[in-house]
């Protein structure tokens, strides 16, 4: 779930680069590397733990966000599931 969401959040990053919205390009690459310091956390916690750590495939993002609004309704939907 954590590298899932660093994955979304790096696209959107991208995403933004593309358009020129950079402050929100940073902003978004932020919250991936956030999530992905999460999932490190989580990585290390089960291997002090003798865990077996299996990776699993990422799903793609979307390519496509249609309207800037249907973009920002994403990025909310996102950090939403964060809570
Ligand atoms: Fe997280």
């Amino acid at each position: 779930m954590e590298l899932q969401s660093a994955y979304l959040y790096l696209a959107m990053s991208a995403y933004c680069d593309t358009k020129n919205f950079n402050g929100f390009a940073h902003w978004l690459k932020k919250q991936s590397e956030e999530e992905h310091s999460h999932a490190m956390k989580f990585y290390q916690h089960l291997l002090e733990r003798g865990a077996e750590i299996e990776l699993k495939p990422l799903g793609a993002p979307e390519e496509e966000y249609g309207s800037f609004l249907s973009f920002f309704e994403q990025v909310q939907h996102l950090i939403l599931l964060k809570l």
